[in-house]
């Protein structure tokens, strides 16, 4: 079998690192800069392996046509699978594979970012002092020294998040389908959801989209936060009800937002968009709020998880084609 791979949604920054651990394998690589969608499967004609980024849609429709022309496997440079349809996959022969693990700590470290900055309100500080604006008036945060923090999902990342917000004098508060096992040992303490909502100053998204997990931060659960509450999402935008959380942000309940994903980023992130006109009007409506802060699903990007991420994705690729499998294999 050829070893050649067609990896749509291809990011600047990817080749970089991507051609090197396609060299240690043998795989030739075509880059696509287009995302994955029912019309763009075609140009992976008789590509028997097929690589997808975060926002790629690999839905029914993408994974027929994918499948029509030849492809066979699914290598996902990203650790989160909900934009592809699993179920279709199997029915339609595709394996795929993800990258469940590259660094924690690139996206726990980015939440905590995204806290000090909108407590300190550091983003407000920088365009003032550029100005010459020393006022201090506007800016005073809180201690995050003995204040609650709760995280929904303490896996690996919610888990980094936790240790670092432990080290600031945080209590730390977990509600997860599962206990993780050293989470006594650092003093978290497992809660139901609604008695996470009602005690947390601080609330992060760390669980993955499902089923389940979609909005669970909604109008009647965001109506049990504390008023005042900071809310951190980095994990999948759509474990938030948009709409639902601009009403509360409206009435004064929120203290502050920091969102490094969005509902429907899809088509928006990934790309420069300045000097084109926004359609999307709940984003555009987030990003008029003083007291929310968004990223373009940056949390991951750091040096070292790039590097994992495209190792492991060459690794899937090399043991697809050598018809191995692995704990990274979703199917
Ligand atoms: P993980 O699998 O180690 O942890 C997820 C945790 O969520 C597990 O402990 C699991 O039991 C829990 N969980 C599952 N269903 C739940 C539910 N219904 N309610 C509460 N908890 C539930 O995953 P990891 O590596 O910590 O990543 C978490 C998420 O972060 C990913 O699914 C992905 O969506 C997101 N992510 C975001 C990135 C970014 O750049 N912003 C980069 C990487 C991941």
């Amino acid at each position: 079998m050829t070893q050649r791979v067609f990896v749509f949604g291809c990011q600047d920054f990817e080749p970089e690192f991507l051609d090197a651990a396609a060299a240690r394998h043998g795989i030739a690589v075509q880059y696509s800069d287009s995302t994955l969608s029912a019309q763009t499967a075609v140009l992976a004609r008789q590509y028997s392996a097929v690589s997808i980024f975060a926002n790629d849609q690999a839905d029914r429709a993408a994974l027929e046509n994918l499948a029509a022309h030849g492809t066979r496997f699914i290598a996902l440079r990203c650790a989160g699978f909900n934009q592809l349809d699993l179920q279709a996959a199997k029915q339609l022969g595709i394996d795929a594979a993800r990258v469940p693990e590259y660094s924690p700590y690139s996206v726990a470290e980015h939440t905590v970012g995204l806290l000090l900055t909108l407590n300190r309100k550091l983003h407000r500080a920088w365009v003032r002092v550029r100005e010459q604006n020393f006022s201090l008036k506007g800016l005073l945060g809180f201690d995050l020294h003995g204040k609650t923090i709760g995280i929904i999902g303490l896996g690996k990342i919610g888990m980094a998040f936790a240790r670092i917000m432990r080290g600031f004098g945080c209590t730390v508060l977990a509600y997860d389908v599962q206990q993780h096992p050293y989470a006594a040992e650092l003093g978290i303490q497992f809660v139901s959801l609604p008695a996470l909502l009602q005690q947390s100053d601080v609330i992060s998204l760390h669980c993955p989209l499902n089923e389940h997990t979609h909005h669970v931060l909604n109008a009647e659960t965001l109506a049990q936060t504390k008023p005042g509450v900071f809310l951190l999402n980095t994990g999948r935008g759509a474990l938030i009800d948009s709409k639902a959380l601009i009403q509360r942000i409206k009435s004064g309940h929120i203290g502050a937002v920091g969102l490094d994903v969005y509902e429907q980023e899809s088509g928006v992130f990934f790309a420069d968009r300045s000097g084109e006109i926004l359609n999307d009007d709940v984003l555009a409506r987030l990003m008029t709020f003083p007291n929310v802060f968004i990223t373009g699903h940056q949390g991951f990007f750091t040096r070292e998880a790039v590097q994992n991420i495209a190792d492991t994705t060459m690794q899937n690729l090399a043991d697809f084609f050598a018809g191995r499998r692995s704990d990274c294999w979703l199917t």
